[in-house]
């Protein structure tokens, strides 16, 4: 695969995927910048170098979520924040195709940076469309890939670039690459992998590989009361998606393996104002939603944790940004810290955030930029953003 330094940058346009994927408050403050701050090296390379930057990046899930205004999904926050950290004026440009782009594009100077709208504002993008692809490429000269965080989607922007342009991997990636890759050919035994949050599609698949290979693997977070309540173990609330449901129907919960929390901590609203109660998942009622592990469950993982030798974790055990239910996952975070032999490892914008919260994020050995990235790679995947980067060169 070729990098950043097999290019020739000056006075190029390089488009540069990164991935600005990162929490954001209902007020639009940035929550955590980690995944800002480690592309920086990157920018500021092509920058020293005088190329014209050509910033992409996705943010959140639009198109999903129509009930919002696409001001909630804009990039302009990253924007702000990058200009802080680069002390550098950047041109922010509030479309990310068609003739104003190519307009202010072609007015760039050798060590100006532009930095285009979100590309999910276009349902091309995630249909990873090839004209939209070849109406992106048509702003750079060369494709930098620095978005190991969305190296597991087939989208535009990810696969289908690199078909379109002389392409290479960014500083970021190719370190995430070269590290994880260490941890999956030689992983520490026992190998402890946690994995909560949201997103559960793109984690089931991982969740089958690590049956294979690890030692353990400990699920919370709606992963885990989504597995609960398809398995019919639980009632509450949320009602997993039909193409959810039939891809959790295969994982064989009985192995003994896997570890499920055997006690929840509930409400009936996310405020958690009306009524907080711990419980056994068997009696959820239909009213109530999960929103931690309990007590029980901590103590169970904690034994688990406490033996490993490698701990990968990605995504929050419950719903931490709430104080009422942080609980678990801060819990969790101390017992991983308080491990001085494992070696561990940390991925994805929400739990960095958590531990950040915590002040732990120090005591992890590797923080990676990947959350579902993460696990798909340690779980043995090949991730579809490298490959078309390989298959390029
Ligand atoms: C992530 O945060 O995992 C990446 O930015 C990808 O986001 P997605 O899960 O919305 O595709």
């Amino acid at each position: 695969m070729k990098t950043l330094k097999d290019f020739q940058c000056q006075n190029k346009k390089v488009l540069l995927r990164s991935d600005f994927n990162v929490p954001l408050a209902e007020n639009g403050e940035i929550l955590d910048d980690f995944r800002i701050v480690k592309a920086l090296p990157t920018i500021n390379y092509l920058l020293e170098r005088g190329a014209k930057v050509i910033l992409i990046s996705h943010l959140g899930r639009p198109l999903e979520n129509q009930k919002y205004s696409n001001q909630k999904y804009s990039l302009k926050p990253i924007v702000q924040r990058l200009e802080e950290l680069l002390k550098k004026k950047i041109n922010f440009i509030d479309d990310c195709i068609g003739e104003k782009v190519k307009k202010e594009v072609e007015k760039l100077k050798s060590g100006d940076i532009i930095f285009l709208e979100n590309l999910r504002f276009y349902e091309q993008e995630e249909k990873n469309d090839s004209d939209f692809a070849k109406e992106l490429s048509k702003l750079g000269e060369i494709f930098i890939n620095n978005a190991f965080g969305s190296c597991h989607r087939e989208h535009a922007s990810i696969v289908r670039l690199p078909k379109y342009l002389p392409s290479g991997a960014g500083f970021l990636l190719e370190k995430e690459i070269k590290i994880l890759s260490k941890i999956f050919k030689e992983p520490w035994r026992p190998l402890v992998i946690i994995i909560g949050g949201v997103k559960v599609q793109t984690k089931i698949k991982a969740i089958k590989n690590f049956l294979q290979g690890a030692d353990d693997l400990l699920l919370g977070g709606e992963i885990a009361n989504v597995i609960l309540r398809a398995k019919e173990i639980c009632v509450g609330k949320p009602l997993p998606e039909s193409k959810t449901l039939s891809k959790i129907e295969e994982l064989e919960i009985t192995n003994p393996k896997l570890h499920l929390p055997i006690d929840v901590i509930v409400s009936p609203d996310r405020t958690g104002k009306v009524y907080i109660k711990q419980s056994g998942p068997g009696v959820v009622r239909r009213n109530e939603e999960i929103f931690d592990i309990g007590a029980e469950t901590v103590r169970m993982f904690g034994g688990i944790i406490q033996g490993a030798k490698m701990i990968i974790w990605s995504g929050p055990l419950g719903f931490f940004e709430n104080p009422v239910f942080e609980k678990g996952t801060r819990e969790i975070s101390e017992k991983i810290a308080r491990n001085h032999q494992a070696f561990k490892i940390v991925g994805g914008g929400d739990t960095i955030s958590a531990l950040r919260k915590f002040h732990l994020i120090e005591r992890f050995d590797f923080v990676s930029t990947g959350g579902g990235a993460m696990l798909r790679f340690l779980g043995g995947e090949n991730l579809p953003g490298i490959k078309a980067l390989e298959d390029q060169s």
